[in-house]
């Protein structure tokens, strides 16, 4: 234990909702399920989000879409991530969220996918500012105080395009109650190295918590989880971090993060696999198989799972070889 580790477990609110932790799980769409969060959870991960969810799906009451605000009572806090860029459609989704459980409500403005840009909503709302402002005043007023209000932006549409950083004030100033960015540009996707220098200015210039989300745990000098850099960002006046890939078959690394120290046994390692898988049948059922083979190569890359297994794991068609495969005591 640290002095990073005691700033990380330094409460914050965001709005009226009083967080004990400042390392927050970002969302992530085709990952952030029930079961994925459970497995961040386990590890320290303090706020947990869905992934982002269609405002429309929800209104036009899409079974797929519903099945998006499925949360059990033993995942709280957590925020719920909504995209769309039609104010009305917005407000009727927060609703809905919050009779789901919703602890936090989230704003995307950040997603870079052109099927979501070409509607106007995610990043593409960075060039469309009254809009953008319009649909978080919406969503503002739906939700009455019942819940705080945040937005997730990227930096800007094309790289150099200072939209986000513009935005920012105008949405704090319509009741945002945090700012989450991801500071790469919108073309950008995930090349390159998020620009946390404007993280670090959003987090001078505005009255609200400022969230950083962009390589965070990500491997440092000496190829463990980058603690120097998150330490840099706190003491720079952000109020969070966001871990979003090095999460990805590694939910353990909130604990790296945490404590400073290295991964846990592998005897530990297999067992969180296990429980994730468990918990992936229970949530999907036969969905889970192929929701899990996203997770098989990440597992290979964080030393739990051998490429011959991998290739087992990714051939298997039913749960119960899973379930043999991932066996902790297996081998
Ligand atoms: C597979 C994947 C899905 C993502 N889905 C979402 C999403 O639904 N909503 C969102 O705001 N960001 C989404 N993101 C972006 C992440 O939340 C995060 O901002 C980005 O990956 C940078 O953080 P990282 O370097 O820790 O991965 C996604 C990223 C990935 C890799």
């Amino acid at each position: 234990m640290d002095d990073l580790h005691d700033k990380l477990l330094q409460p914050f609110s965001i709005g009226a909702l009083r967080l004990d932790r400042r390392l927050l799980m970002a969302p992530m769409a085709g990952i952030s399920r029930p079961a994925f969060r459970r497995s961040v959870r386990r590890y320290g991960a303090g706020l947990v989000f869905t992934e982002m969810i269609s405002a429309q799906g929800i209104v036009h009451d899409n079974g797929h879409t519903l099945a998006y605000l499925a949360c059990g009572r033993d995942e709280h806090p957590i925020g719920f991530q909504l995209f769309a860029a039609e104010p009305a459609a917005l407000a009727r989704a927060a609703h809905a969220c919050l009779d789901a459980g919703a602890d936090l409500i989230d704003l995307n403005m950040a997603c870079p996918v052109r099927k979501v840009m070409k509607t106007g909503a995610g990043a593409a709302l960075l060039a469309t500012p009254a809009l953008a402002v319009e649909c978080l005043r919406a969503v503002v007023a739906q939700v009455c105080g019942a819940a705080p209000v945040t937005v997730k932006l990227r930096a800007g549409v094309r790289a150099g395009d200072e939209a986000g950083r513009l935005l920012a004030p105008r949405l704090v100033a319509a009741g945002a109650a945090a700012i989450a960015i991801h500071p790469r540009s919108a073309d950008q996707l995930y090349r390159g190295v998020a620009d946390h220098a404007l993280t670090l200015a959003l987090a001078r210039e505005l009255p609200v918590p400022v969230i950083a989300s962009g390589d965070i745990g990500g491997a440092g000098a000496d190829g463990r989880p980058d603690r120097a850099a998150l330490a840099a960002l706190l003491d720079g006046g952000v109020a969070a971090v966001m871990v979003a890939r090095a999460a990805l078959g590694r939910p353990w690394v909130f604990g790296e993060l945490l404590e400073g120290e290295g991964p846990p046994s592998l005897d530990e390692r297999r067992r969180a696999l296990a429980l994730f898988v468990d918990d992936a049948r229970v949530e999907l059922g036969p969905r889970a198989i192929g929701y899990l083979r996203r997770f098989w190569p990440r597992f290979r890359r964080s030393g739990v799972l051998s490429a011959g297994e991998v290739a087992e794991l990714m051939a298997a068609g039913d749960l119960a070889t899973i379930a043999a495969l991932v066996r902790p005591d297996r081998g």
